[in-house]
């Protein structure tokens, strides 16, 4: 891919990922661009519904069937939206993709990233994003975020211990560096609005001006 208009975001949980996602979306398609907005696990009706059985927390996955499962969402998610959509010159917004599997099934549970990268390749044609942005703030401040959020209602893997969401981000922290030319750090404290202009900012350096 060449063409700098599969974009993800990705970052652990209540970063602000969706608002962003929405906010890039919607600068986009004010600017004229033709955009596909898109999420994991989920974004199709098969994929959506391996999603509620993936964060189901009556439901004990071990970590083989949990890694699996994300890449058969994800399978049916680049089949039938995300590639027919770059197929078609469309631009796609996606909230999480493979970067997730990665920083969440090898970074905080038992695999490697290269097994997980194995699954992306056996399910998804090893599909990148162009751009990645990794949505990064305080734990302060994302633990009251997610508070107001879910309460005491956190889903399966939200639910998982804080050693494991931390390794979740040392290992998102470890794919951006293993790759600079994909990932933009974005420090997401502060307003929606403020984390928009830094997209907005790092999108410019990446499209032009007037992408
Ligand atoms: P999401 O709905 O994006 O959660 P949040 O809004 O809290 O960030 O994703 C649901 C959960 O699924 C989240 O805990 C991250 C996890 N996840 C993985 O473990 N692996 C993956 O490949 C994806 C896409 C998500």
């Amino acid at each position: 891919m060449t063409s700098e208009r599969f974009i993800t975001f990705e970052g652990g949980e209540g970063v602000g990922k969706s608002t962003q996602a929405d906010l890039l979306a919607d600068t986009l398609k004010a600017r004229g661009l033709d955009v596909v907005q898109t999420r994991e696990p989920g974004g199709t009706p098969g994929a959506e519904a391996i999603r509620s059985l993936l964060l189901d927390t009556n439901l004990n996955w071990d970590t083989r069937a949990e890694a699996l499962l994300f890449a058969a969402a994800r399978s049916d998610h680049v089949t039938n939206l995300i590639g027919p959509a770059l197929d078609r010159g469309q631009w796609v917004v996606c909230d999480r993709f493979i970067d997730s599997s990665r920083a969440y099934q090898a970074g905080g549970g038992e695999w490697s990233d290269d097994a997980v990268l194995s699954l992306h390749t056996l399910g998804s044609h090893a599909l990148m994003p162009d751009i990645t942005f990794l949505l990064q703030a305080p734990t302060a401040e994302i633990a009251e975020r997610l508070y107001a959020r879910d309460g005491d209602n956190a889903d399966r893997i939200g639910g998982k211990p804080a050693e494991y969401h931390q390794r979740v981000a040392d290992h998102f922290r470890h794919l951006a560096a293993t790759d600079p030319e994909r990932f933009v750090l974005v420090d997401a404290s502060g307003t929606p609005e403020d984390v928009h202009m830094r997209v907005m900012r790092a999108m410019a350096n990446f499209v032009g001006e007037g992408g």
